[in-house]
């Protein structure tokens, strides 16, 4: 009798490749103050709160050095993270050694996604739609890959509330913010930009960070829930 062959794996979307990501300098930059902040700076807190509650397979876009992975909570069966900066892209890979779930880190941008349409319960955006060059693309993107009723959750920076810190916050984005800080922004609106794309919004509390002192251009951030 002859063996079943295997059955073959589904083919992902042929997508259209994403922008090139390479920033060396500001990746260490990242590493090194992102893991300060998590610890001192109440970033860590707010991951589990960003993350809490998930269940079932999640993708998350732009991972950064993989500080999310450690606050999954464990009725996520999968993580599939995407990451494009190179150096950001190994330290993820460290992180999901030592995560709670299974995490697989691959390259690839927001903008397009290598990820079947509909395969995923959720996907989760932190501090990353202030630096994708696409912003509606990537979330569409999203609405692509997750299934109907899917979760988003976003924990992101964006336009202040205050006239003098929003023309502030656009005037650095026209020079210097976007070259010091990997192509981020400080004037974008996620929550627009969340339901424009077609996403729900479900619940969201807005706040600075940090809580306490001076506001920088990127303090005023937003944490929440929309559904596909
Ligand atoms: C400020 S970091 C945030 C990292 C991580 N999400 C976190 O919460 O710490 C922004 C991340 O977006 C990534 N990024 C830049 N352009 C991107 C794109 N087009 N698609 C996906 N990720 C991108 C950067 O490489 C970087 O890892």
């Amino acid at each position: 009798m002859t063996p079943t062959p295997p059955p073959t794996p589904p083919p992902r979307r042929p997508s259209a490749p994403g922008p090139h990501v390479h920033h060396p300098l500001f990746a260490r930059f990242y590493a090194r103050v992102s893991v300060s902040a998590d610890a001192h700076g109440g970033l860590g807190a707010l991951r589990a709160e960003l993350l809490s509650g998930l269940t079932g397979r999640v993708v998350e876009i732009g991972a950064g050095n993989g500080l999310n992975f450690a606050h999954y909570p464990t009725t996520v069966t999968e993580v599939v993270a995407f990451e494009p900066e190179p150096h950001l892209r190994r330290l993820a890979e460290e992180a999901a050694r030592r995560a709670p779930v299974p995490v697989t880190v691959l390259p690839g941008t927001a903008e397009a996604l290598p990820a079947e349409t509909g395969s995923f319960d959720a996907a989760v955006a932190s501090l990353v739609l202030c630096t994708v060059r696409n912003v509606p693309q990537a979330l569409s993107e999203l609405r692509r890959v997750l299934r109907p009723e899917g979760e988003l959750r976003f924990f992101e920076h964006g336009a202040a509330d205050s006239p003098a810190l929003a023309r502030l916050q656009r005037a650095l984005d026209r020079t210097v913010w976007p070259l010091l800080f990997g192509g981020c922004h400080t004037s974008r609106t996620p929550l627009s930009a969340i339901t424009s794309a077609g996403f729900t919004l479900l619940s969201h509390r807005s706040f600075n960070l940090p809580e306490q002192g001076p506001r920088l251009p990127s303090s005023p951030c937003v944490l929440g829930t929309a559904r596909r």
